[in-house]
């Protein structure tokens, strides 16, 4: 039993991948449900095409640019590093992008998709445009 809590204790300290039903919770928290016309079951399917779910997964692409976070959002146009040109629109530094804490890629993800539509994203075109989505939250209490 106390190796079960310990166990439990430290899979919570560890969780950098969210469950589908824990990121669809946390995303209509934050009222992404028909957000600019996007279902919920569409931004889950989209963070799982984009990251399965990591919140600090990171991914360099060929123009030199990188995506990060569980929206794998890119830091050409939406956040900087400091380092790589970048025009910023979300005004935030992309480490901001890398924690467990996803208020931050929330809130950019939403000056994206007003700005550009959910088909900013590749990893939704590409897994979820036109699909029947519905299973990404399927059996969630929301
Ligand atoms: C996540 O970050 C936001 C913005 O900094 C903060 O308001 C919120 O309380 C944080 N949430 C948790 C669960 O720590």
């Amino acid at each position: 039993m106390k190796l079960l809590v310990l166990l439990l204790l430290v899979g919570v300290a560890n969780a950098m991948y969210y469950s589908n039903c824990e990121l669809a919770s946390t995303l209509q928290a934050a009222g992404m449900d028909g957000y600019n016309g996007v279902s919920l079951a569409n931004w889950v399917c989209l963070a799982f095409s984009e990251s399965s779910y990591n919140t600090q997964a990171i991914d360099y692409d060929s123009d030199g640019s990188t995506d990060y976070g569980i929206f794998q959002i890119n830091d050409r146009w939406w956040c900087s590093n400091g380092v790589f040109p970048s025009y910023n629109g979300c005004g935030i530094s992309c480490s901001e992008l890398m924690t467990d804490n996803i208020s931050a890629d929330i809130a950019c993800a939403k000056i994206i998709v007003d700005q550009q539509g959910i088909s900013a994203w590749v990893g939704w075109q590409n897994n979820c445009e036109g699909q029947d989505v519905s299973q990404y939250i399927a059996g969630c209490s929301l």
